[in-house]
């Protein structure tokens, strides 16, 4: 999607040769315009997929599953990082390893809002080892739900996530996969 790239491009800021800092425009601040056309891409991308709500997890997820869920016209559920205090009802809950923080959280999501006779597209903003995903994954398989594909916002090319669900069978398009932040350079890979 060029529109991304030029964002990344122009406003993105290689942090180290593993991660890219997106504030100012999808981590922190959020530019509205890009979002809306990231919604429209996913939406024509999933449109013939029969898709009944999209599934994120907080925080920055939830922007472009939202636009998403607009043009798709759909519901947006947000898996919870954190336990909440209105969050007390029979839940779904896979546990994420972040091998960036080297921490592992709980996420939860209530039994109320994942049915059986649902149709989930998971959604994220980053993909990278693809603990994220697969904790999703999971929460979709207990709630019985089909999962009909994973659309990301960026995906770090160099590291396993997104091929190794690829090479499971598992649909994931990427609006923009980066190849390498080497040497300060932003590298995509081709389409
Ligand atoms: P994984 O889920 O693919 O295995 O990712 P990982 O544990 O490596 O990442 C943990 C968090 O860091 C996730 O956000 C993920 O989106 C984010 N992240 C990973 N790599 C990058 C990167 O290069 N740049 C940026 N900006 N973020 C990255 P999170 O902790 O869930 O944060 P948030 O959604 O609340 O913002």
């Amino acid at each position: 999607m060029n529109l991304l790239k030029h964002a990344i491009k122009e406003k993105g800021r290689v942090l180290s040769e593993d991660v890219l800092k997106v504030d100012a425009f999808l981590n922190h601040q959020i530019d509205p315009v890009l979002m809306q056309q990231i919604g429209k891409e996913f939406a024509e991308r999933f449109k013939e997929a029969g898709i009944t709500k999209i599934l994120t997890i907080e925080s920055s997820g939830i922007a472009p599953a939202l636009m998403t869920g607009i043009e798709l016209g759909v519901p947006v559920v947000f898996a919870r990082k954190r336990k909440s205090l209105t969050l007390v009802d029979d839940l779904l809950t896979s546990k994420v390893h972040s091998f960036t923080k080297k921490e592992t959280n709980e996420i939860s999501v209530s039994k109320e809002y994942l049915k059986e006779d649902d149709v989930i597209l998971v959604m994220d903003d980053f993909l990278a080892n693809g603990q994220a995903v697969r904790g999703l994954m999971e929460i979709v398989k207990q709630a019985g739900s089909t999962l009909v594909g994973v659309g990301i916002v960026i995906e770090k090319g160099f590291q396993a996530g997104g091929d190794l669900l690829r090479e499971q069978g598992v649909r994931v398009d990427s609006l923009a996969i980066i190849d390498s932040l080497n040497n300060n350079q932003i590298t995509f890979r081709e389409e």
